[in-house]
C-alpha cells in the first residue's frame, strides 16, 4: 500500500515524525512524504532533525502569507503530486490550513485520507482561529480518524462519525520518547547562555487570535521579570514577523527576557524539561509539559486539550494582563500550589500511537 504523509508546519513535522518512521518500517506500506513548505526554517529543522526526506516539497511559504494563500497553493501543489506519486492513502495531522486543504485535495483526487490527532474541539468556530474549523472540515473528510483520547473520539461521535475511529495516543508522546532524556547537550548557542540557577520561564505566543491581545500578554511578562528577580523567561520566537516584532517592541531591553531564534526540537523539549513552568498559547506544548511534569498556564480563553486541565498541570489562563500576573506569581511564590500543578501526567498516551495508527491502516477497511 502506497501511503502519503502530507504536512507543511513545524508541530505536524515533531508529531508526524514518529509515526513515519513506524510506516517505513513496515513492509507491507510504501512510505511517501510531500510537504507543502507553509513553514520553511521551522519545518526544515524537524525534518532534519528526524532525517526524513520528502519526496516532494510544493514550497508554498511566502511572508505574512494569507490563509487563501496557503489554502489555494496547497490545493494546486498537490494535484501534480498526487498524479505524480499515486498514493493509496493519504495522511493528515492536526488542524493546521495545509491539513484541511490536503485533505480536500486528496478528496477531489478520489484519495482516501486519514487524520492524524483527530477529534480535538473547542465549539468555538472563531477560537482557534482558523484551526477549529480546519479540523472539523478535515473531519468530515477523512475516512479514518485517529483519536489522541477517548474524549475526541466522544466529540466525532456527537457529529455523527462513527466508522472507522480509532483511539491510538498522540503521537507527540512517541516524539518525545525520542527526544527528550539522558545527559543531553544543547546544541544552541543561546541556550548556553540561559542562567539556569534562576527558575525558568519558557514562554511561546504565536495563535493569529492573539495578534490583537500580544500587547496585554507582553506587558505582563515584563511586570513579572520586573518583580521577581529570581527568574529568568526563555522565549524562542516564532518566525511570523507580526509575533517578532511584538516581542523585540516590548521585551527587547525587560530584563532577564531572552528572546532566542526558533531551537531545534531536541533542545526544546530538553529545555523545557529543565524549566520552572510554561506559559504557552502552543497547542504541542499543551501536551508536552504535563507528560515533562511542568505547569502549564495557557495564554487562551479556551483549550481542546481538556485532559490536562481535569489533570490539574495545566491551568487555562486567558489574555488579560492581571490574571497572566495573578497566575504566574501563585504559581511563583506558593509553593503547594506549585507542587499540586507540578505532576507529571501524562493523558495522551504510552507512546505507542504511531504503532497502533499502522496497525489500523493495515486492518481498516479503506473507504
Ligand atoms: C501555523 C498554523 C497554526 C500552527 C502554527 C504552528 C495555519 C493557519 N496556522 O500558524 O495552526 O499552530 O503554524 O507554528 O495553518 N515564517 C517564516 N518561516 C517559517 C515559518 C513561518 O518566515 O519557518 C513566517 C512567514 O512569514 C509566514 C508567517 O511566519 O508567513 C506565518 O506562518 P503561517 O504558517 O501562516 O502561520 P503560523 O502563525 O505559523
Ligand atoms: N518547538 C520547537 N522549537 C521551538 C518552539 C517550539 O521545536 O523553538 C516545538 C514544541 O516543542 C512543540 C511544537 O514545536 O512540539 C509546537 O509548535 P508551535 O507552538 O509552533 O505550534 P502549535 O503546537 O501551537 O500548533
Amino acid at each position: 500500500m502506497r501511503v502519503l504523509t502530507v504536512f507543511g508546519t513545524r508541530p505536524e513535522a515533531i508529531k508526524m515524525a514518529p509515526l513515519i518512521r513506524k510506516l517505513e518500517a513496515c513492509p507491507d506500506i510504501d512510505a511517501l512524504c510531500c510537504v507543502t513548505g507553509q513553514h520553511r526554517e521551522m519545518l526544515d529543522g524537524v525534518l532534519r532533525k528526524f532525517d526524513i526526506k520528502p519526496d516532494a516539497d510544493l514550497a508554498i511559504m511566502s511572508q505574512n502569507q494569507t490563509l487563501a494563500d496557503i489554502t489555494s497553493r496547497t490545493l494546486n501543489g498537490l494535484t501534480d503530486v498526487f498524479a505524480a506519486l499515486k498514493p493509496d492513502l493519504t495522511l493528515v495531522h492536526g488542524d493546521t490550513s495545509t491539513t484541511f486543504a490536503a485533505a480536500l485535495a486528496s478528496f477531489y483526487a478520489k484519495i482516501p485520507v486519514g487524520h492524524v490527532e483527530a477529534g480535538l474541539r473547542t465549539d468555538n468556530r472563531y477560537s482557534p482561529f482558523p484551526e477549529e474549523m480546519n479540523r472539523r472540515m478535515t473531519s468530515r473528510i477523512c475516512g479514518l480518524h485517529f483519536c489522541p483520547t477517548v474524549k475526541n473520539a466522544l466529540n466525532l461521535k456527537n457529529e455523527g462519525i462513527t466508522e472507522n475511529v480509532y483511539v491510538t495516543g498522540n503521537t507527540v508522546i512517541d516524539a518525545l520518547n525520542i527526544t527528550v532524556g539522558g545527559d543531553y547537550a544543547f546544541e544552541s548557542e543561546d541556550i548556553k547562555t540561559v542562567d539556569f540557577s534562576k527558575r525558568l520561564l519558557l514562554v511561546t505566543v504565536h495563535r493569529r487570535e492573539n495578534y490583537g491581545g500580544l500587547e496585554n500578554i507582553l506587558r505582563a511578562f515584563r511586570h513579572i521579570l520586573e518583580t521577581n528577580p529570581d527568574t529568568e523567561l526563555v522565549w524562542p520566537v516564532h518566525l511570523s514577523p507580526a509575533v517578532r516584532e511584538a516581542a523585540n517592541a516590548m521585551l527587547g531591553d525587560a530584563p532577564r527576557a531572552r528572546l532566542i531564534e526558533p531551537l531545534n526540537v531536541w533542545d526544546m523539549h530538553n529545555l523545557m524539561a529543565r524549566s520552572a513552568l510554561v506559559l504557552t498559547d502552543s497547542g504541542g506544548l499543551q501536551e508536552e509539559a504535563p507528560a515533562l511534569g511542568k505547569p502549564v498556564l495557557v495564554l487562551r480563553r479556551e483549550t481542546e486539550r481538556p485532559e490536562a486541565v481535569e489533570a490539574g498541570t495545566v491551568k487555562v489562563c486567558g489574555v488579560e494582563y492581571d490574571a497572566i500576573v495573578r497566575e504566574t506569581e501563585l504559581l511563583l511564590n506558593d509553593r503547594k500550589e506549585y507542587e499540586r500543578m507540578a505532576k507529571a501526567v501524562n493523558p495522551y498516551g504510552d507512546g505507542k500511537a504511531s504503532e497502533r495508527i499502522v496497525k489500523a491502516i493495515l486492518d481498516a477497511e479503506i473507504p
